[in-house]
C-alpha cells in the first residue's frame, strides 16, 4: 500500500549525496532502478533525475518490517528512505557519481508502486520511438531524455540572463493573433463570438515585436512559441520554440555582434564550448557557390567548383544542354574514392536523382592517367585534362558533376557533399563551426505561385545599394537579413527590418499584394508605421534546435518533451482529435462530407 510522508522530508537529491556525507543521516526519495537480494542483504539502485544511488538494506539496520518491504521492491516503485551514508564496503562503482559510497538504510517508505513499465526505462533504449512516445511520461523518466530538457532549462536560464544584462525587456505577445507569414499554413482557431472568424496562431511573433519598437520599448526578447503547418522533419516540429528578439536603432553589424556574445556566453556556460568571435560571415551568393547551401556545413572541404567555362563547347551533350539553357556545370571531388564501386556510384546517381538532378556524371581518376567515367567518351583526351585539372583531381579520386539550372546544381551537389562526408565520417561531432551567411535575396520566384515570394518575411529591408534594381530587376535585390549556422543547421535567422511605409508598401507590391489586401492583413502595422517608428532589427534562434545541437541529439524530439510525430499528431494524448457536435455548432462550423476521411 501507498505510504504517505507525513513527518518525512528529503534532504538530498540522489546524487547530491557525497564523500562529505560519510556517517550523516539522510533522505533520499526516487524510484527503484534495481534491486538485488544478495541473502543476508538487499541492494537497491535509487534514480531520480540527478542519477542513481545505491542503497543497502540490512535487517539488523532497517529492521524485520522493513527488510521484509525492501524485498517486495519492483523496478519503478517510488520510495523514501532514510539512512546512513557509508563508504561502499564492495567494489567501488567508477562509472557513478556516488559510486564511492551508499546509504544503509535505517527507514523505507514505499509511497507508490508501479506496475511493469511497458519498457525499460534505461539509458541510450532499444525501445522502438512509437512505443516510448505512447508512453512519453515514461520516456521522460530515462536519463538521457532528462539531460535533453534539463540542459534547455538552463539554456533558458542562460539566455535570460545574458538578455537581462543587455537591457532587453521580455514581453508576451498573443497566441490568438492574425495571420503572421513565415512562409508556412497557419494552424487556424475557430471563433465561437465571431462564427466564420478564425484566430491564427503565431508563426512567429514578428510584428508584435516590430509594433514594440514603435512603441520604445528599444530591446525586446522572449522565449516564445510558434506554430507552423508545415512538413515535418527531423529538425522541425509544428510548435517549437524561438528565442526572439529585437532591436532599435541598430544596423547589421549591431545585432550580429550582441549575438555573437550571446552564443559565445551561451555555449561556454552550457556545454564549455568556447567560440572565438568574430564568427567567420560568407554571403549567401558565395555559400551557395561554394557549398550549393545558405546553411553549409564548414567542418569538411568538398567544395563545389563551377567547371561551365571548362567544359563549354564540349562534346558531351548534358554539359552542353544544361549551358544553353542558362545554367551552369559544377562538380564535386571526392578525394580517394575514385575506386568506388559502380554500385555504390549508382546509389550516389539515385541520391541525386531525389534531390532534382537528371543525372549525375562522375568520372574516375585511374591511377595510370586513365579515367572510368559516365561521359569520358563524349569529351576528347584534352578536354577531359582541362576538367581534371580545375577540379583539382589527382589519381585516386572520383569526381561528380551535375548540370542544369543553378537552383538544381546546388541543390544536388549540396546534398551530396553531405551524404559522401557522412559516409565517410567527415563530420567530427566535437567540432562547432559557427557561420553568419548575409546578404541573402530579398525575394525568390515561385513557380508554384508564378509571382515573387518573399525569402525571408515581407518587412524584411533591401540592402541599400540594389534598391534601384527593385523595378527592373527585382530577383537581384539583396537583404539585410542574416542566418546564423551551425555545423550545417540553421540556428536562427533575422533582419533589419523595413521602417519606411513607401518602401513597405512597394514590397507589398511587388510580392502581389493589391493595397487593399495589405491593408486588411497588416493595417495595423502600416498605420503604426505612420507616428515615428525607430529603425529596428532582430533575429529569433530555434531554441529546440540549438539544444538539439548542444546535445548532439539526432531528432528534435529528444529535446521537446511533448513531442508530435511525422503527421502532426501526439502519440500519447492522440491530438488530434474529433470534436462533439455541439461544440462545431456553437462555433458556426460544419464538417464537409468526407473530411473526416481524408488523409
Ligand atoms: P525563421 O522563420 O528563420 O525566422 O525562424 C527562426 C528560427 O526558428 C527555428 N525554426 C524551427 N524550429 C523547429 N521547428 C520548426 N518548424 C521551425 N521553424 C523555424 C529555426 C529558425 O532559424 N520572425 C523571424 C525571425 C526574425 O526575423 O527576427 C523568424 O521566425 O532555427
Ligand atoms: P545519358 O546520356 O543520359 O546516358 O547520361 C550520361 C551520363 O551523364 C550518365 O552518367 C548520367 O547520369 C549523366 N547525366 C545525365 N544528366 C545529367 C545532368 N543533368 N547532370 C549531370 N550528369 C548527368
Amino acid at each position: 500500500m501507498a505510504e504517505s510522508m507525513k513527518g518525512l522530508h528529503r534532504t538530498h537529491r540522489c546524487t547530491e549525496v557525497s564523500n562529505a556525507e560519510i556517517g550523516k543521516v539522510v533522505t533520499v526519495m526516487g524510484w527503484v532502478q534495481k534491486r538485488r537480494n544478495l541473502g543476508s542483504l538487499i541492494f537497491v539502485d535509487l534514480r531520480d533525475r540527478s542519477g542513481l544511488l545505491q542503497v543497502v538494506f540490512d535487517e539488523p539496520k532497517v529492521g524485520a518490517e522493513g527488510f521484509a518491504k525492501a524485498g517486495t521492491l519492483r523496478n519503478e516503485f517510488v520510495v523514501a528512505v532514510t539512512g546512513t551514508v557509508e563508504r561502499r564496503s564492495a567494489a567501488v562503482n567508477e562509472n557513478l557519481k556516488t559510486g564511492e559510497i551508499e546509504v544503509i538504510a535505517t527507514g523505507l517508505r514505499v509511497l507508490s508502486e508501479s506496475e511493469t513499465p511497458p519498457f525499460p526505462i534505461e539509458e541510450n533504449s532499444l525501445t522502438k520511438e512509437d512505443v516510448r512516445l505512447r508512453y512519453r511520461y515514461l520516456d521522460l523518466r530515462r536519463p538521457d531524455l532528462q539531460r535533453n530538457l534539463m540542459m534547455k532549462s538552463k539554456v533558458a536560464m542562460l539566455l535570460r540572463n545574458f538578455m537581462e544584462k543587455e537591457g532587453f525587456l521580455e514581453i508576451e505577445t498573443p497566441m490568438l493573433t492574425k495571420s503572421t507569414p513565415e512562409g508556412a499554413r497557419d494552424y487556424l482557431v475557430p471563433s465561437r463570438v465571431h462564427p466564420g472568424s478564425f484566430y491564427a496562431l503565431p508563426q512567429s511573433p514578428q510584428l508584435f515585436k516590430q509594433l514594440l519598437m514603435c512603441s520604445g520599448y528599444d530591446r525586446y526578447f522572449q522565449i516564445a512559441r510558434c506554430f507552423r503547418d508545415e512538413d515535418l522533419r527531423a529538425d522541425r516540429q509544428p510548435e517549437f520554440t524561438q528565442a526572439d528578439m529585437e532591436l532599435s536603432f541598430v544596423d547589421v553589424d549591431d545585432v550580429i555582434d550582441v549575438n555573437e556574445r550571446l552564443l559565445q556566453y551561451v555555449f561556454r556556460e552550457a556545454i564549455g564550448v568556447e567560440i572565438p568571435l568574430p564568427i567567420p560571415r560568407m554571403s549567401w551568393q558565395e555559400a551557395m557557390d561554394r557549398y550549393g547551401s545558405d546553411k553549409p556545413d564548414t567542418r569538411f572541404g568538398m567544395e563545389l567548383v563551377d567547371v561551365s567555362e571548362t567544359v563549354a563547347g564540349c562534346g558531351f551533350g548534358v554539359f552542353a544542354g544544361a549551358l544553353e539553357n542558362g545554367g551552369s556545370v559544377r562538380g564535386i571531388n571526392a578525394v580517394g574514392q575514385g575506386a568506388m564501386p559502380r554500385k555504390k556510384i549508382d546509389k550516389l546517381v539515385e541520391f541525386a536523382k531525389g534531390y532534382g538532378a537528371k543525372g549525375l556524371a562522375y568520372l574516375a581518376v585511374n591511377g595510370d592517367g586513365t579515367y572510368k567515367s559516365s561521359f569520358a567518351k563524349f569529351m576528347t583526351e584534352e578536354e577531359l585534362r582541362a576538367l581534371v585539372e580545375k577540379m583539382g583531381g589527382k589519381p585516386g579520386d572520383l569526381l561528380l558533376f551535375a548540370a542544369d539550372r543553378n537552383k538544381v546544381v546546388w541543390d544536388v551537389l549540396g546534398a551530396l557533399r553531405l551524404e559522401i562526408a557522412k559516409e565517410l565520417g567527415l563530420l567530427d561531432p566535437n567540432q562547432y563551426n559557427f557561420l553568419w551567411v548575409t546578404e541573402f535575396p530579398l525575394l525568390e520566384w515561385s513557380e508554384e505561385e508564378g509571382r515573387f515570394m518573399a525569402m525571408h518575411h515581407p518587412f524584411t529591408m533591401p540592402m541599400e545599394e540594389d534598391w534601384d534594381k527593385i523595378d527592373s530587376d527585382p530577383g537581384a535585390v539583396r537583404a539585410k537579413a542574416y542566418d546564423i549556422v551551425l555545423n550545417g543547421t540553421e540556428l536562427g535567422g533575422g533582419s533589419v527590418r523595413i521602417h519606411q511605409n513607401d518602401i513597405q508598401e512597394k514590397m507589398f507590391e511587388v510580392l502581389g499584394f493589391t493595397k487593399e489586401r495589405a491593408h486588411e492583413q497588416f493595417g495595423f502595422l502600416l498605420d503604426a508605421f505612420r507616428y515615428g517608428v525607430p529603425p529596428h532589427a532582430g533575429l529569433a534562434y530555434g531554441l529546440d534546435r540549438m539544444v538539439m545541437l548542444m546535445m548532439k541529439c539526432g531528432s528534435i524530439r529528444d529535446v521537446i518533451a511533448f513531442p508530435k510525430v511525422k503527421d502532426a499528431s501526439c502519440l500519447m494524448t492522440d491530438a488530434p482529435g474529433t470534436v462533439e457536435e455541439k461544440q462545431l455548432e456553437e462555433l458556426g462550423l460544419q464538417l464537409r462530407e468526407g473530411a473526416a476521411d481524408a488523409p
